[in-house]
């Protein structure tokens, strides 16, 4: 054994997946995973770089590792992520207590790069992007993914799309799809393996173009034996086309939910962020969606402070969310991404009001995320169980088709299953049921 290895991952779930892929690759060249920073001989962050926060956040901690190097001169400290990609070798310039910088076109060089510098080979940075990313084949062992019966695969990384806010582009490059043969392939593995849902992952998936469109490769997954549930996530609206939605109305394993970003209700807004529909034309998709499948229930990101946006704006994004009535909504406050065309405009909303809108905001879509789960309540929906509650050892919690989380009385072993589970209480952020 090499010795042990820690990876704090922050950022979506693409991140996340990269984190299981890198213990995979470290796992099989002998390093042990752990939990305990002070035990571990190699840590890697995974960074994000989308929002100046988590920027600042990921900065922090791996300024914070400086005392452990002290301690322990053989530690082994790797940047991965969206911040090694964008800053690349001055990370290390700026902090020395750093051996590597791996780009997220790199990530497959994990273990011989940790091997490299925990031989003491000096340091290594390599954020070179290539057409073909050798990272995406990579199928994490089952020991790294939890819970075990749900696997994520990425079928597409990077953006072509220019919002003009955005640093994604930049970070995870042009948009690069897998084989659909490949993925075919992994999905078949995951069933005679049990998993029950499999989970697609892309920076904007409903552009795949990896020999076969988005739909056709929904439609085949589908067509796995031993699959139950099919989700996926991010999909751009100007992508949403009658043949997707066509998919809601014919496949049964496809959730009953959509993550569909809207950004903002204000078309003046939405032409400034460089996001090619309207709000009419997003209200369009969403009733679109409603016709193809009734049960369908929203989530979405939304930012508030763009540059320029006028309090009138700003209540036309309040509008369009009391009319769609998302069950679930990330909202951020507008911040300056180093590269982008809307660092270029004066970012005029003042702090404060940035606040404001925000807390507002988020004010609201509580109400209505609340008045969407009491609509529950009285009804039986199937819950695919992902495991103990932690709260309390005698109820366990899963997700229903609509991805609401439900809470149940249960023993830890109906993990991987699926019950039906009658609503008795609407919560917050869950609902509460007894066994149908
Ligand atoms: N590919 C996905 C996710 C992009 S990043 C998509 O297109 O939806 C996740 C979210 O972060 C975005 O949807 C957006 O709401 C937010 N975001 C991105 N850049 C931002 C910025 N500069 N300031 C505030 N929020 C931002
Ligand atoms: Fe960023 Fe827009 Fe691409 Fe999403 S679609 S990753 S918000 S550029
Ligand atoms: Fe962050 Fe990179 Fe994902 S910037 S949101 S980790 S693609």
């Amino acid at each position: 054994m090499k010795g042990h290895v820690l990876i704090f991952t922050y950022g979506c779930q693409m991140n996340d997946l990269d984190t299981q892929k890198m213990y995979t690759l470290l796992a099989r060249d002998g390093w042990a995973p752990t939990e305990t920073l002070a035990r571990a001989g190699l840590i890697v962050l995974n960074t994000c770089s989308v929002r100046q926060k988590a920027y600042e956040k990921a900065l922090s901690n791996i300024g914070r590792l400086r005392p452990y190097k002290r301690r322990n001169p053989s530690l082994v400290i790797v940047v991965t992520g969206c911040i090694a990609q964008q800053k690349g070798a001055e990370i290390m310039e700026r902090m020395p207590h750093v051996d590597a910088v791996l780009g997220t076109h790199q990530l497959h060089r994990i273990a011989e790069v940790a091997r490299s510098c925990a031989e003491g080979n000096g340091p290594v940075s390599d954020t070179e992007m290539s057409p073909c990313i050798p990272s995406l084949d990579i199928v994490p062992d089952r020991d790294f993914v939890s819970p075990p019966h749900r696997a994520y695969l990425n079928i597409m990384q990077g953006c072509d799309n220019c919002c003009s806010y955005c640093i994604v582009p930049s970070v995870r490059g042009r948009e690069t799809s897998r084989s659909h043969a490949g993925i075919l392939a992994e999905v078949r593995e995951h069933a005679a393996r049990g998993v029950k849902e499999i989970f697609l992952l892309g920076q904007n998936v409903n552009s795949y173009s990896g020999g076969a469109s988005f739909p056709s490769l929904l439609r085949e997954i589908s067509a796995v034996g031993g699959i139950s549930r099919i989700r996926f996530t991010t999909s751009h609206p100007k992508d949403m086309g009658p043949d997707l939605m066509a998919c809601f109305a014919d496949l049964e394993k496809l959730c009953s939910h959509i993550h569909l970003p809207f950004q903002s209700g204000s078309d003046a807004v939405l032409r400034r962020m460089n996001r090619s529909y309207t709000k009419q034309g997003y209200l369009g998709l969403i009733s679109g969606l409603r016709s193809a499948r009734p049960d369908i229930s929203f989530s979405a990101d939304v930012i508030v402070g763009f540059p320029g946006e006028t309090g009138r704006e700003y209540l036309q994004t309040i509008g369009l969310i009391e009319e769609v009535r998302f069950d679930l909504l990330y909202s951020f406050k507008y911040s300056p991404r180093p590269g982008t065309k809307a660092a270029l405009m004066e970012d005029d909303v003042p702090p404060d009001e940035k606040n404001r809108r925000l807390s507002e905001l988020q004010a609201i879509q509580k109400g209505i995320t609340m008045e969407n789960h009491r609509a529950l309540v009285g009804g039986t929906f199937e819950v695919l169980v992902d495991g103990q509650s932690a709260r309390n050892p005698d109820q366990v919690h899963g997700r229903t088709s609509r991805n609401t989380i439900v809470n149940f009385p249960g023993k830890p072993g109906l993990a991987g299953t699926f019950r039906n589970v009658k609503i008795t209480r609407a919560n917050p952020n869950s609902l509460t049921g007894e066994r149908a």
